[in-house]
């Protein structure tokens, strides 16, 4: 227990502590532009000001076309990079380190099986 509120160095990084944040999608807090929002922003801020160590953002997607929902986070674009700069920026003012989970769910993203959420919990896994 007490190795939970200890440092910990994975790579040339340094975790204040072994609390981690696993990554959790927000759908529907962003739109179809995949661009991180106000809301996001405070969630995420809000976690590290707990003092968690290290946050993991949520499943990103690397392309438009291979989302698991239209209104899934995104880093495909330009214009997604402020949004996750400032997550980024908000974590790192309380001392928690940020990575973020990559996603492409190409086998999925048709309509039919993107309605289904049964069928996106149940194969996620295997994307990420
Ligand atoms: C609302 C919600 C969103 C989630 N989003 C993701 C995600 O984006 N990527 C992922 O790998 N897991 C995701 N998960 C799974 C959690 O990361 C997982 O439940 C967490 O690691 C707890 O582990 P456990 O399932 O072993 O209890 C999500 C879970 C929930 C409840």
């Amino acid at each position: 227990m007490s190795d939970m509120f200890s440092p910990i160095r994975i790579k040339q990084v340094e975790i204040k502590n072994r609390i981690v944040l696993p990554p959790m999608v927000c759908l529907h807090w962003s739109d179809d532009s995949g661009e991180a929002t106000a809301r996001h922003v405070a969630h995420y801020e809000a976690i590290a000001r707990g003092g968690c160590g290290l946050i993991i953002i949520e499943a990103c997607s690397v392309s438009e076309s291979a989302r698991l929902l239209d209104p899934q986070l995104g880093i495909w674009a330009d214009a997604q990079i402020e949004g996750l700069r400032q997550i980024t920026e908000a974590c790192h003012r309380h001392g928690a380190k940020v990575l973020i989970q990559l996603c492409h769910a190409l086998a999925v993203n048709t309509k039919a099986l993107r309605t289904q959420s049964f069928v996106l919990l149940s194969v996620r896994f295997l994307f990420f």
